[in-house]
């Protein structure tokens, strides 16, 4: 099948891209190069760089006429979102809506949407965390995310374009850019590898569900060929500390890295932990991987990278 993968140059969206290779689909991406890098593109996919507010999408749509789309592409920083919610929602909604039109019109069948379980919640007490849990977002990146799905509720109810939304935990694994907020998995790793101190905010004592891209690669590709529409979790039902973290990464790295802390950042969340279940019984998903195991590959990845 003919497919689209916007932000098929970053992490998650270039893991999507080869696993849809691999498995012989033509594949198109829409990428404008901010977080994402030339050296993630598969050469087997055909590149438009561009920015997903562009109007100039519909011509990729005209010409290009894709019949899946793998909507990854955002800004991913949730600081970011906080300093400028007006140039965060341009991206996240906007954006997200300008892709979406021209499903609409092109006649798309199937949009898959990389939203986030781990921002839109906000702070709850049950944990792990489902989907029928009310998300009361605490930053602009969770409200957009939470916008985006209330429009696919829009376009599936009113044009019936079929859509998932795939609420993920915290993404950690090859490709993941370490220079951003997001991924503490990647900037503990690049840090040890150039002998630089990293930071343990807090005490580490707060919680994430760390689920491993090859993961969700594969919760992508299962919402792509089953029969279903609606919102899932995915992530693993474990929660992780910082400090746990930090204690796996140093030991794959021969523990030459000294365990230190920095002050709390404020408002912090304290744990987040999401339950898969839905997934599990509609996609017939569940975590391959643990920890240690999607920490040693994760390791192993940024230690060749510059061979690869
Ligand atoms: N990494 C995580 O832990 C995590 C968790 C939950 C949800 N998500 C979501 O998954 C998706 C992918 O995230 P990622 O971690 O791979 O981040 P990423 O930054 O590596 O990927 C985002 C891609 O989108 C591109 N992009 C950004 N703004 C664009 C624009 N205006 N026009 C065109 N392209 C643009 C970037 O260049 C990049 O290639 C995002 O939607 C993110 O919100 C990620």
């Amino acid at each position: 099948m003919k497919c689209l993968v916007t932000g098929g140059a970053g992490f998650i969206g270039s893991n999507i891209v080869d696993n849809l290779i691999e498995k012989n689909h033509k594949v198109i991406i829409i990428d404008n190069l901010t977080t994402g890098t030339k050296e993630n593109i598969n050469e087997k996919a055909v590149f438009y760089e561009m920015d997903i507010r562009d109007k100039k999408v519909e011509d990729v749509f005209k010409k290009e006429k894709p019949e899946i789309v793998f909507h990854t592409a955002a800004q991913i920083d949730v600081r970011k979102s906080v300093e400028d919610p007006i140039w965060d929602s341009e991206i996240n909604i906007s954006g997200s809506l300008n892709i979406l039109e021209n499903c609409k019109k092109y006649n798309v069948k199937k949009f898959i949407f990389s939203s986030t379980g781990g921002a839109i919640y906000g702070d709850t007490e049950n944990i792990p965390t489902t989907e029928k849990e009310e998300a009361k977002p605490i930053s602009p990146y969770g409200i957009c995310k939470l916008s985006v799905e209330k429009y696919l509720h829009y376009y599936g109810k009113i044009f019936g374009l079929d859509y998932v939304s795939l609420r993920y935990s915290n993404v950690y694994g090859p490709r993941q850019n370490s220079k951003g907020e997001a991924g503490v998995v990647a900037i503990f790793i690049d840090k040890i590898l150039n002998n630089e101190q990293p930071l343990i905010n807090g005490d580490g004592k707060q919680t994430r569900d760390y689920v491993f891209v090859k993961d969700v690669v594969n919760a992508n590709m299962l919402a792509f060929e089953k029969n279903i529409t609606g919102i899932y979790n995915i992530g693993t039902a474990n929660e992780t500390t910082v400090n746990e973290i930090f204690r796996l990464i140093n030991k794959n790295l021969g523990n030459k890295a000294e365990k230190k802390h920095a002050p709390a950042k404020k408002g912090e969340q304290q744990r987040s932990c999401l339950d898969y279940g839905k997934a599990e019984k509609a996609l017939g998903w569940k975590p391959e991987y643990n920890i240690e195991k999607g920490i040693k590959e994760t390791v192993d990845w940024f230690k060749n990278k510059d061979k690869n």
